[in-house]
């Protein structure tokens, strides 16, 4: 690469990943083959508009075989069409899904989508509080679509750390909302899908719709239930978080698929074609065809049995890990993990913020990101809780042994921050120690090399 500055801020990066232990739970490493994908000369090419919809079920090769229509606004798309339609036919086959739209630039563009979509602005959608877990696109005030349409938001239970179901259903029955909205970002639970489909067949009109930004990759692997299989009209996620593939958007559905350049009726069946035509041209221009190429491998190595094997290492790992990290004095919300995800409160365990204790991780190379936890009395920036999870060090191939290590050294550091916040003691007097935890930190680091670099 010519351009030495960016040159040596890549290979910085790579040193970076390499050395030290990603807890951010939405992150990941992508394979090589993932990466080359992301790298190749399909991101020179414009293909605005969609290959066929007909002709999706079956192999690879029959998918190849068939001659689809063409939507599609340009030429040359001979290539293109392939690539997406195998995306498309790989994402069906993985989230039993009757129609799949691979174009979302991130996963925020893909709720958006869904509900331009589905919604008239100022209708009413019920979405997880953020203050409890839920995302900035499910109704955050500082977000373009909670000016458009009316977030009404719904939260956890602080007993148990879980959805309150009877307030959902309470806020379902008084606002008619024309959207549930089942999703989150910082909430460890498996959701109550049956329950939420019975409160939302009661509504007439009412789009059931799951937000699986994080636990896609458990939904793939077998290792979590799917919202779709419940009776859930659609589904969006993110494909970069425990899917493993580029960072991008993803939007499953079930109902009738049919021809994108042709308006049809506004009926829940339709919904996919609503939502096709919602993302092109409704909310984006054309599609990212390298990165939509990058998701087609993803989902390919998501079909493989080994991806089955990844998402059981990850949840066993994540329960390890949140087993010992209660053992260590740390107060998880909702008592554990059941989706990798885990959120602990800093300042009931140890008196200190959350804040605090990502930066002390951070001195020693293990990175996770502060965190609110359900009505904190903390600022967001200086949060109460840690959010932390498992898929990127068991991408790497760490076990059980490796959680245990992880947990130590987080409960020393813990102490540490306790010293040197509540005891007053100067941060020098661990400046040895934590080197020395830092050179730990590298040689398990090694031992696992992260894929693709
Ligand atoms: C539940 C949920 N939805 C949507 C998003 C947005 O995804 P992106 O950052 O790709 O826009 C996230 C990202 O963290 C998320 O956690």
């Amino acid at each position: 690469m010519k351009d030495n500055k960016i040159f040596e801020l890549i290979e910085a990066e790579k040193q970076r990943q390499r050395e030290g232990l990603e807890l951010i739970p939405s992150e990941n490493y992508v394979s090589r083959e993932v990466l080359e994908a992301m790298g190749s000369v399909f991101t020179n090419k414009y293909s605005e508009g969609y290959p066929g919809f007909e002709d999706l079920d079956g192999s690879d090769d029959d998918v190849l075989a068939s001659e689809p229509a063409n939507h599609r606004y340009y030429g040359g798309q001979q290539n293109t069409d392939k690539i997406e339609r195998l995306a498309i036919a790989r994402a069906r086959r993985l989230f039993h899904a009757d129609h799949a739209n691979v174009q979302p630039h991130s996963g925020a563009q893909a709720n958006n989508a869904v509900y331009n979509a589905w919604l008239e602005p100022g209708d009413t959608v019920l979405g997880m509080n953020l203050g409890h877990g839920g995302h900035l696109t499910h109704g955050s005030p500082v977000t373009l679509s909670a000016k458009i349409y009316n977030f009404i938001a719904y939260g956890t239970n602080p007993e148990t750390g879980d959805i309150d179901y009877d307030e959902l259903e309470r806020l379902a029955k008084e606002h008619k909302p024309k959207i549930i909205l089942i999703g989150y970002s910082a909430f460890a639970k498996i959701p109550d899908f049956e329950r939420v489909v019975k409160i939302g067949k009661e509504i007439p009109d009412c789009l059931l719709m799951a937000d699986m930004a994080h636990v896609a990759g458990l939904i793939a692997g077998g290792a979590h239930p799917n919202p779709l299989d419940y009776g859930f009209h659609v589904m969006t996620t993110t494909t970069h978080k425990t899917l493993r593939g580029p960072r991008g958007g993803l939007i499953l559905s079930r109902g009738k698929v049919s021809n994108p350049l042709k308006k049809p009726e506004h009926t829940l069946e339709n919904i996919p074609t609503l939502i096709d035509r919602s993302v092109f041209p409704g909310t984006q221009g054309g599609p990212l065809m390298h990165i939509i190429a990058a998701k087609a491998v993803a989902f390919y190595e998501a079909e493989q049995v080994s991806f089955q094997n990844y998402a059981r290492d990850l949840m066993d790992n994540a329960k390890t890990l949140a087993d010992e990290l209660i053992s260590h004095g740390f107060k998880l919300i909702g008592g554990g993990t059941e989706n990798h995800l885990m959120l602990v409160d800093m300042m009931a365990s140890f008196g200190v913020d959350g804040k605090i204790m990502e930066e002390m991780m951070d001195k020693v190379g293990l990175t996770l990101n502060a965190n609110a936890i359900p009505n904190d009395t903390l600022p967001p920036f200086k949060p109460s809780g840690i959010r932390l999870g498992t898929a990127a060090i068991t991408t790497r191939g760490m076990k059980r042994q490796e959680m245990k290590k992880i947990a130590n050294w987080m409960r020393r550091l813990a102490e540490i921050c306790v010293e040197i916040e509540k005891n007053g003691k100067s941060e020098d007097a661990f400046k040895k120690e934590l080197a020395t935890m830092r050179e730990e930190v590298r040689e398990i680091a090694e031992i696992f090399p992260v894929p693709g670099i």
